[in-house]
């Protein structure tokens, strides 16, 4: 399954048709997926728009609703799992939008974030419209390997992740927010970075690890994630 060449053609899908949808290719796609780590639990539930609280200004006929143990960083675990589903959705003729705006209307503690997701016709792009920031600045120097990284999507854009080069990768970063964007960001900047993370995973699917170092330089305005080879 190519999900990789999903990653140019992508955008955050706004613009949903009520097509029915075989909900089983979503379960057993997450059957045999790579987590970031193995040691979080999570799950999914589906919900219709009538079972969330929509603040976004827009819509979609599903809603994923996702939930995860609260372990150290299950919001990148989450991020990197559930973005591996959207580049697979986006290959079926699905689209999707995390959703930080929108919440299921039913409480529950382990909830993280939702996705959007339905049929569409208007899900992709050229790769010259994304908008997003040169390799020099997500990067102590450019390099072309971070390019699906780039391409991720993020919280309002804002684009959260810094590689800095190692010996055999990267050790990777993400930028400290000012205290007024923090408020809303720190609930989604680590997703972000799962996100990102799980774009340089499908790119390089055999290659990619992750681990968490103890001994990461410490980088002014960032906070270390973790490390990877890819
Ligand atoms: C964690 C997260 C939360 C998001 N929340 C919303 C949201 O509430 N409403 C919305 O319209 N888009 C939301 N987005 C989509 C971003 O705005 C979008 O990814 C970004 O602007 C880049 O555009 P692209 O995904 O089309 O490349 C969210 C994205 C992420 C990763």
């Amino acid at each position: 399954m190519d999900l990789a060449s999903q990653i140019y053609v992508r955008k955050s899908c706004r613009n949903y048709l009520d097509d029915e949808i075989d909900m089983g290719i979503i379960k057993e796609f997450l059957s045999d997926i790579n987590p970031l780590n193995e040691e979080i639990n999570y799950y999914y539930e589906i919900l219709t728009k009538e079972e969330v609280n929509v603040r976004t200004g827009w819509s979609a006929p599903y809603y994923l609703a996702l939930y995860s143990e609260k372990k150290d960083n299950y919001m990148e675990n989450i991020g990197f799992v559930f973005q591996q589903l959207s580049l697979f959705l986006q290959s079926q003729g699905i689209g999707s939008c995390w959703a930080g705006m929108a919440s299921p209307k039913k409480k529950n503690p382990d909830s993280v974030i939702v996705i959007a997701f339905g049929r569409s016709d208007k899900m992709t792009r050229d790769v010259s419209d994304f908008k997003r920031k040169g390799l020099s600045q997500i990067s102590d120097f450019e390099d072309e390997r971070l390019i699906p990284a780039q391409l991720a999507p993020s919280a309002m854009n804002t684009q959260p992740w810094f590689f800095k080069h190692t010996d055999d990768g990267f050790d990777v970063y993400q930028v400290k927010q000012n205290i007024l964007k923090r408020q809303v960001l720190k609930r989604w900047n680590p997703i972000d970075m799962g996100i990102a993370l799980a774009h340089l995973y499908v790119e390089n699917e055999d290659s990619f690890e992750f681990e968490i170092k103890n001994d990461a330089d410490e980088l002014k305005g960032y906070t270390y994630t973790g490390s990877i080879k890819i």
